[in-house]
């Protein structure tokens, strides 16, 4: 029997709630198809600073260590918005655990049910079928970990700050390499996104990548738009792009512009894949939803959990190989919502809404 080995790390205000329900999920699919669970839940982010002083607490990091993957609920929110940058439960739980993990490939699937075009900001008639796309988004690399990063005092006492954006050609290589091997799972198209009109980085990204795609994938359509077109292009049509992919922070920006016009943040499910292999030979990878903690609604019990079940979803496809369960979990959330319509407030539209367990429950009656 395969024994699927994983850190829980739950986190912050709604991330406990999400979370019980993907493991019950998760359970139910291991009955069934004959897998084992071996997990152990760990505290992160605001949880890790209140009960250890940091937000990655030593003995999670360990765990961590131990598992073939991370299943991450979400961190954050107001109890410690006043701790320095630096020391906020997101900042201070994530870029650690990315950097210690080489966490370089964020893959984000843009996927919205024609049935809840309402939950779109977009016009109804500029998605008639939904939207159906994937951001990827380099995650080690770029200005988020480049050096210098300091702020230093100039000789007339003012202040002076500075980020370094840094890329180096196998890094562009590695990302472009998750990119096609998306693409072909898919439409077989794939954008670029950079801003070679000013940027150093962005010429070597852009040069690296055609030369990489066609020596490697000359089947591949690719194309490549400057970001600030990118973000244009993603509100007026979002369906023309098929996988976009980008470095660190274009890709923060334009995955979460993304994600609001796909609609509910409840629904945005995240991979983020290392370069080493786990036990089983696979990509070790931390997998978690988009939402945020929602402190206002916590404790409530009508947060939705399907953004952190199909979290979990991922976690079997990369991590454990199991694509088939992977795509059974996904169908039955679909169904759920879309058939079914058993739906949590954030995608009810006003008509009577369940809370979290019932949504679980309506899934796990699908599988
Ligand atoms: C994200 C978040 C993080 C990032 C923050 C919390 C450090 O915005 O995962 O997109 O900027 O990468
Ligand atoms: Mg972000």
């Amino acid at each position: 029997m395969q024994t699927l080995k994983f850190a829980v790390l739950p986190g912050d205000y709604i991330g406990p709630e999400v979370m019980s329900a993907a493991l019950r999920v998760l359970e139910h699919v291991a009955k069934q198809e004959g897998f084992a669970l071996s997990y152990q839940i760990a505290d992160v982010g605001g949880a890790g600073i209140d009960n250890h002083g940091k937000a990655l607490p030593d003995s999670t990091l360990e765990l961590c260590q131990s598992a073939d993957a991370i299943l991450f609920g979400s961190v954050g929110g107001p109890k410690w918005e006043k701790l320095p940058p630096k020391e906020q439960p997101e900042r201070a739980a994530l870029l650690p655990l990315r950097k210690a993990f080489s966490l370089f490939a964020n893959i984000r699937p843009g996927l919205l049910y024609p049935d809840l075009t309402d939950a779109s900001p977009l016009k109804a008639e500029r998605i008639p079928n939904g939207i159906d796309i994937v951001c990827i988004r380099e995650l080690t690399g770029g200005i988020y970990f480049g050096q210098p990063k300091a702020t230093t005092t100039l000789e007339n006492g003012e202040q002076q700050a500075v980020d370094t954006m840094v890329y180096k050609t196998s890094e562009i290589e590695r990302i472009a390499e998750v990119a096609a091997v998306t693409a072909k799972a898919r439409g077989g198209k794939v954008c670029s996104v950079d801003k070679a009109n000013v940027l150093e980085t962005s010429v070597l990204w852009r040069k690296t990548v055609t030369d990489y795609f066609a020596k490697n994938h000359p089947e591949l359509a690719l194309s490549h738009m400057y970001v600030d077109n990118a973000a244009m292009q993603l509100a007026r049509d979002p369906n023309q792009f098929d996988v976009l992919f980008t470095e660190n922070m274009f890709g923060d920006i334009l995955s979460d512009e993304m994600a609001v016009i796909c609609g509910s943040l409840g629904m945005m499910c995240s991979a983020s894949l290392g370069t080493g292999q786990n036990g089983l030979g696979k990509p070790f990878g931390l997998y978690e939803p988009a939402g945020g903690t929602a402190p206002d609604i916590a404790g409530k019990g009508i947060a939705n959990p399907c953004a952190q079940i199909l979290s979990a979803a991922l976690m079997l496809r990369y991590s454990f190989g199991l694509d088939a369960v992977a795509a059974k979990i996904e169908a039955a959330v679909r169904k759920a919502v879309t058939v079914d319509l058993v739906r949590t407030g954030d995608i009810a539209f006003g008509k009577p809404s369940v809370g979290t367990e019932t949504m679980a429950d309506a899934i796990i009656k699908n599988l």
